[in-house]
């Protein structure tokens, strides 16, 4: 029966966080990403952890010297398959533990690149990944370039969404994505937010031209003067923040507006439950925070200390 004009309405849904949105697919990107490098056997504990207390993107890596990708999966079995960003990387053998690479590193790049994501896909027991990273560019643009064609014939089969990479300067991602042999464009960058690279903000340009979510770690732990810093306190006490919040709004809010798509996400590992909804908590207020103060935020960054 159709409903009469005067029934009560539904209830409200429950609003979603905000997302970002990847210009390749359409697809939403969550702000926050749940990090899962150096968690060993409490992995499982601590993503189904964040995943309860909200997070719905998670950052791992076939790297088991940092990350125990295979025990994502276990978490993984409450929630709907589309209601979570799943993100992994290929880190080739410099990257890794001699002892514990997950592929033969004999082998020639193309291989180990393939064989480290079939192994990927079997240890989340998902068909398809919403991003595959490069952990960091190859010895040279050829090889990256090399390397990135593989990642091309696993989106062609429908097996993963996004391509990006990670630890990358701006020349670099520049060129690959200016390369005439590349058919899918990096979608993703994720690096180290820090004074050395004068906080990306060159690169940052480059990724709102060109749609690119810019995915921030160390976030905290590279930046102690930063979130001691007046603009930081100033925020959080406006906003009954703590520092740290204050500080991840902050980083949020460089991304803010993006006409193209993309903007800056955070990689978020905290291992306490509590902040972990706290974190959380900042998601829907970003877009409230004053022009003036991510205006100072960004000055003091390209004043650049510790
Ligand atoms: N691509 C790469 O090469 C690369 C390299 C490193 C990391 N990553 C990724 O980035 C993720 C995040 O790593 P990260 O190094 O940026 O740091 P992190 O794991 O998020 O945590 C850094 C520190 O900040 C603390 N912390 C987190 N939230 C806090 C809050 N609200 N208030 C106070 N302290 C807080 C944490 O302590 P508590 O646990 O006690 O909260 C921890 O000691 C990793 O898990 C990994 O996925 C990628």
């Amino acid at each position: 029966m159709a409903p009469s004009a005067n029934a009560t309405p539904p209830p409200s849904v429950c609003p979603q966080p905000p997302t970002l949105t990847l210009p390749t697919t359409g697809s939403q990107h969550p702000l926050f990403l749940y990090g899962t490098a150096w968690k060993s056997t409490s992995t499982t504990d601590l993503v189904s952890a964040a995943l309860s207390a909200g997070f719905r993107g998670l950052d791992t890596a076939n790297q088991p010297k940092h990350y125990r990708e295979d025990l994502i999966r276990p978490a993984l079995a409450l929630f709907p398959r589309n209601s979570l960003f799943i993100q992994t990387k290929f880190s080739s053998p410099a990257g890794q533990d001699p002892a514990t690479i997950p592929y033969d590193p004999t082998a020639p790049l193309q291989k180990q690149v393939r064989a480290s994501v079939e192994h990927s896909l079997e240890n989340l027991g998902v068909e398809c990944l919403d991003a595959l990273l490069l952990r960091s560019p190859l010895r040279t643009l050829e090889a990256t370039i090399s390397a990135w064609k593989v990642l091309e014939g696993f989106v062609a089969a429908g097996k993963i969404k996004h391509i990006g990479i990670s630890n990358c300067s701006l020349p670099i991602l520049a060129a690959l994505y200016s390369s005439p042999v590349i058919s899918v464009p990096p979608s993703i960058v994720q690096n180290r937010f820090y004074e050395d690279t004068g906080y990306d903000l060159s690169l940052l340009e480059f990724c709102r031209e060109h749609g690119i979510v810019y995915q921030s770690f160390w976030t905290l732990t590279a930046n102690p003067g930063i979130v001691r810093s007046e603009i930081v306190r100033k925020v959080a006490a406006g906003r009954g923040w703590t520092r740290e919040q204050a500080m991840y709004a902050l980083v949020l809010a460089l991304g803010r507006g993006w006409e193209a798509g993309g903007g800056v996400c955070v990689l978020n590992g905290t291992t306490n439950a509590e902040r972990m909804k706290a974190d959380l908590e900042i998601v829907g207020e970003i877009d409230g925070i004053k022009e003036s103060d991510v205006e100072e935020f960004r000055d003091l960054l390209k004043t650049a200390y510790r």
